[in-house]
């Protein structure tokens, strides 16, 4: 048998290991975000959802992705990552000679049968090199003048891009559909009176009806209609009733007791904001008289401050400012876009993971 000796540790001074280490952290954090793309690429949340004792051990998800025999000892170095990171774990109670994976409450969110559909689409349009080939020009592009990184990459703006590649524009819209319906969801349960007296509300911006479709089943009184852009009209349902209207947020919206605005105003910049809002305004009668605009977004810093939320918030800001010209937004940016477009009254509710709801009073 081979000896095995210890010498002597020689101890980096705390301080500098310290440093390299969170250093080496943040410069393999996309190793994190790839290594999750691999596991849901090759299926690993419903394998072992759908095994009947809804655990696996390396030797069963081999056999059922299934892989050759010489990546299983590399299948086990990217579960090993994944289950520090806390997408998997390691079943303590197997009582199996050979350790069994389990699901966490991360990865449960990663099954197709999840009862809202998952985040798979977010997290597979996310993970996309359409999206995260242009953070490569975000050095460049602080430097000059005018156009975002994702044109410097892609020759165009998002949504004309998108206009262009259906299977973007298929991608994009599965991805907004599925984190609409996990969070109105959560919504139409926890707070239905944000829906209450209303007898028509307009998604604007609202995409393939993840949300629209939600709240008109939790509320068959209420008339929801949805407003988008044409290139979404193909991709609309026809026949669930909930009508799609081809529009332009910043030319008209029609007149309508309450508007939507979920994930839209972040992807603006302040000016278009008022604009998107003064139309808005046009659109909805007075608090008095029951109107109200309701958004749905991250307030960063919001009440409820947690590190992790934080985390997510500015890493979802830097991914805006590369894809398109908006922001996240503090209270008090919040606050000056509101009165800029002569809105007298808002309330903010966090609590909603990482996401506030805003009504808006005129
Ligand atoms: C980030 S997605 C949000 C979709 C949906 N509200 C959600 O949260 O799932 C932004 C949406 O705004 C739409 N949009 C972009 N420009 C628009 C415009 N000028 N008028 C109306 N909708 C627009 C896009 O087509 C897209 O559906």
């Amino acid at each position: 048998m081979a000896a095995m000796t210890i010498s002597k540790v020689h101890e980096m001074p705390s301080g500098l290991s310290k440093a390299h280490t969170n250093l080496l952290s943040i410069q393999f954090g996309y190793v994190n975000s790839m290594a999750l793309r691999c596991a849901i690429q090759i299926g690993i949340p419903d394998l072992i959802h759908s095994n009947d004792s809804s655990s696996m051990s390396l030797s069963e998800l081999a056999a059922s992705i299934p892989i050759p025999e010489t990546k299983s000892p590399h299948l086990y170095r990217l579960m090993r990552l994944l289950v520090h990171l806390g997408i998997f774990a390691l079943d303590e109670n197997s009582g199996t000679a050979e350790p069994k994976y389990i699901l966490t409450p991360a990865s449960k969110l990663l099954t197709k049968n999840h009862d809202n559909k998952g985040v798979i689409p977010f997290s597979k349009m996310v993970l996309d090199p359409a999206l995260v080939n242009p953070l490569f020009h975000l050095g460049d592009w602080i430097k000059m003048e005018g156009s975002l990184p994702f044109e410097l990459c892609h020759g165009g703006n998002m949504w004309a891009v998108a206009a262009q590649k259906p299977d973007l524009n298929k991608d994009f819209n599965a991805a907004m559909e599925s984190d609409s319906q996990l969070l109105m969801s959560f919504i139409v349960k926890h707070s239905p009176q944000l829906f209450h007296g209303l007898k028509l509300l307009i998604d604007v911006g609202g995409g393939t009806g993840g949300c629209a479709r939600t709240i008109a089943k939790a509320f068959p009184d209420l008339n929801v209609k949805v407003l988008d852009l044409p290139q979404l009209a193909a991709d609309f349902p026809k026949d669930d009733g909930v009508q799609f209207i081809v529009g332009d947020m910043f030319k008209h919206i029609p007149s309508t007791d309450a508007i939507l605005l979920k994930n839209i105003l972040h992807d603006w910049n302040d000016e278009e904001c008022v604009q998107i809002l003064k139309n808005c305004k046009k659109a909805v009668p007075s608090k008095e008289e029951g109107g109200k605009v309701i958004i749905m977004e991250v307030v960063v810093n919001s009440q409820l401050k947690d590190p992790e939320h934080t985390q997510v918030e500015y890493e979802a800001d830097v991914l805006l400012m590369t894809l398109t010209s908006g922001w996240q937004r503090e209270e008090k940016e919040w606050r000056k876009i509101f009165k800029d477009a002569a809105f007298e009254e808002y309330k903010i509710t966090p609590g909603f993971g990482v996401r506030s709801v805003i009504e808006l009073y005129h």
